[in-house]
């Protein structure tokens, strides 16, 4: 297995290294640059998105780090996603060979950015796999698809959804998005795995930091990992960027978990850009 050094999830039999760099609201050229600091740091899993404007400067950063001799193609797993305005098929499939060439790459995986009412979901699952089957990507998954649509999504799809990118930290329950994930065979990324920047000042949290000698930061990717999720977070620093990979050498006990699953409340979440015909699960 190309990631062997680090913790990984199997999604469909497709394996997903657990830890990932975010690329949301990085400008080009800092895009590429942290792509090819984080890529010298270990990490294995880059985000990003066609809506981000940064693909090109995604796959510059690989190229410069594959240039280097840092990392091979192979061993890394890329994952971009199809904006919402692209779900028609025709569309859909013109921005799945976009992002290939922006990126320079064929992605690991391309989600299906929102999910959205119309065209109807058959229409899109259906040019998803289209777009894999003409080699535009080697899986497909979705993001910020609550569990009714995710079922029906992967009832549709000829190939397996191996993740479902949603907001998932601390501040936001996530457990029946995770059971459903499970029950599919799929997976659960994290999307703002920090809330934002906002665990840095958590009480809780930071006891449980100050035991293991570990950051807030640390403690809460640890506790997403823990889980068997993958997240994703973002920063402009290298020096944070090394901070967040820090984390493989220590765990969390099952009641620093408990504890941090007890921070989630009802006002947690911090993006909610669902089109008003879907609904989120009960819990989150
Ligand atoms: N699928 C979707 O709809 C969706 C939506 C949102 C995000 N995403 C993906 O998920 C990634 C991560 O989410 P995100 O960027 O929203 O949020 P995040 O990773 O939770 O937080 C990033 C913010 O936290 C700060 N930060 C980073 N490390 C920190 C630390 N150790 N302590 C305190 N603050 C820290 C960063 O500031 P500095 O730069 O100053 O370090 C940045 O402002 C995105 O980049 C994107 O790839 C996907």
């Amino acid at each position: 297995m190309p990631y062997s050094d680090q913790p990984t999830v199997i999604a469909s039999g497709v394996e997903i290294p657990l830890l990932g760099f975010g690329t949301w609201m990085l400008e080009p050229e800092e895009a590429r640059r942290m792509v090819h600091e984080a890529l010298r740091i270990g990490y294995r899993h880059i985000d990003t998105a066609w809506i981000y404007k940064n693909e090109k400067a995604v796959g510059d950063g690989i190229g410069d780090a594959v240039a280097e001799g840092i990392v091979a193609r192979d061993e890394i797993f890329v994952t971009t996603k199809i904006w919402v305005e692209h779900f028609h098929r025709d569309a859909l499939l013109r921005q799945a060979e976009e992002s290939a060439i922006s990126l320079g790459l064929t992605p690991d995986l391309l989600l299906l950015h929102w999910p959205k009412p119309t065209p109807s979901l058959k229409e899109t699952i259906d040019a998803l796999n289209e777009a894999q089957d003409k080699g535009f990507t080697r899986h497909i998954g979705l993001s910020n698809f609550p569990s009714p649509q995710f079922r029906e999504a992967a009832a549709l799809s000829k190939a397996p959804l191996i993740t479902n990118q949603v907001e998932y930290h601390p501040y936001l329950s996530q457990k029946t998005l995770i059971e459903t994930a499970r029950e599919l065979g799929s997976s659960i990324t994290a999307w703002s795995p920090l809330a934002q920047g906002k665990i840095a000042d958590d009480a809780v949290i930071g006891e449980i930091a100050k035991v293991h000698g570990k950051s807030n930061g640390q403690v809460t990717l640890r506790w997403l990992i823990q889980q068997g999720v993958i997240a994703i977070p973002r920063t402009t620093k290298v020096e944070r960027a090394r901070e967040s990979f820090d984390i493989f050498d220590f765990e969390l006990s099952a009641d620093e978990m408990a504890r941090i699953h007890a921070l989630a409340r009802p006002e947690g979440r911090l993006g909610d850009w669902l089109d008003a015909a879907f609904h989120w699960d009960q819990d989150s």
